[in-house]
Formats: C-alpha cells, structure tokens, sequence
C-alpha cells in the first residue's frame, strides 16, 4: 500500500490557494492509488520550536548515545522524521512568503534534517532514493506531473 505525505505550509485555512491544491493533489492521487494512504501534516498547527543549542548536541550525538533527555529535545523531529521516512510519496504546499518559504516551512525542514536519520553521518543522504512531488504550481498542470500522479511514470520533482 502507498503513502502519501502532504505537507501543508500555507496559514491562510480554508482561503489557502496552496493548501486547496494540495486537497486536489491529494484527490487525483486517491483516484490513482485506491488502496493508498493519504497522510496530512498540518504546518500550521505544529509547534516547531527553533533550533537551539540542547537540539543541536541531540542532533549530533549518535543515536546509541542519546541521553533521556536529549531524546526528549528531539522528540517532536523524531516524529517528522518517522512520518516522512515511512512515506511513499511527498507533496508539499507552500505559499511563497517574503521571496522564500514560510517560515514554519524552513523550520520543518530544520527538523527533518537529521545526522543518521535522513542524512549519513558523513553527510550523504539517506533520503536521497526518494523522489519527492511538489504541488505548486498546479498538480497536473504539465503533462510531466500529470503522468507522476497517475502513475504512468516514476514520481519527479514538479516545479
Ligand atoms: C506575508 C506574505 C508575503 C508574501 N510574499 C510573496 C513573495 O515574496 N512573492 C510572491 O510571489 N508572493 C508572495 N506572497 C503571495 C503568496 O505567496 C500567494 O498569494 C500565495 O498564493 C498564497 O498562498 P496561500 O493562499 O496558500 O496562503 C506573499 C503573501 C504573504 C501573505
């Protein structure tokens, strides 16, 4: 069975353009994935705190290593990171803030980046054999992104 992680960014609720596409994406991948999961991660009701400086030594000790409370600091990346590692498909939706993506989107990231986890330890990625969809602009708007939904061709990243 797939899984589809969609990851909604915009802040504006139900008056998001991003975040209704995202909802048409999520449709059409249904549609092209009967038995799929479709797995939402609301950016704008996840509290992500900014990186500091317990999260960083957390981040760069080994996971053997981990302390109680250094699993604790980590405790909400470590549940992104499950989320995004156990899915088959990623599409993010994002409005562009400010010339570069919201906020809460960079800090998302910050916390899905992680030594051992999605990235090797000497840097490499782990993640790197995923191939994740993006849906802005428009899901299915170019023949390319439209085959990736419908699954006719391997999923690619849609700019
Ligand atoms: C605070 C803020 C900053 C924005 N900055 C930019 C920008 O730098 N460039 C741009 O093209 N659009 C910018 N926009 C417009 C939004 O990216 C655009 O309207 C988008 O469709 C909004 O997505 P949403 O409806 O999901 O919130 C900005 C909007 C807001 C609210």
């Amino acid at each position: 069975m797939s899984k589809l992680l969609v990851v909604n960014a915009g802040t504006r609720g139900e008056y998001s353009v991003s975040r209704n596409l995202a909802v048409k994406f999520a449709l059409e991948w249904k549609a092209a994935h009967p038995d799929g999961e479709v797995v939402v991660r609301d950016l704008a009701k996840t509290e992500l705190p900014y990186l500091h400086l317990p999260w960083l030594n957390a981040s760069l000790t080994t996971l053997e290593a981990h302390t109680p409370e250094m699993k604790e600091v980590l405790k909400m990346s470590d549940e992104l990171v499950d989320e995004l590692l156990a899915a088959d498909h990623i599409a993010i939706s994002t409005p562009v803030h400010n010339f570069n993506v919201p906020a809460n989107l960079k800090s998302y990231v910050d916390h899905i980046v992680r030594k051992g986890r999605t990235i090797g330890a000497a840097g490499g990625g782990c993640f790197r054999a995923r191939r994740p969809l993006c849906s802005w602009p428009p899901v299915g708007s170019t023949p390319r992104a439209r085959r990736s939904v419908t699954g006719t061709s391997p999923p690619s990243i849609c700019v």
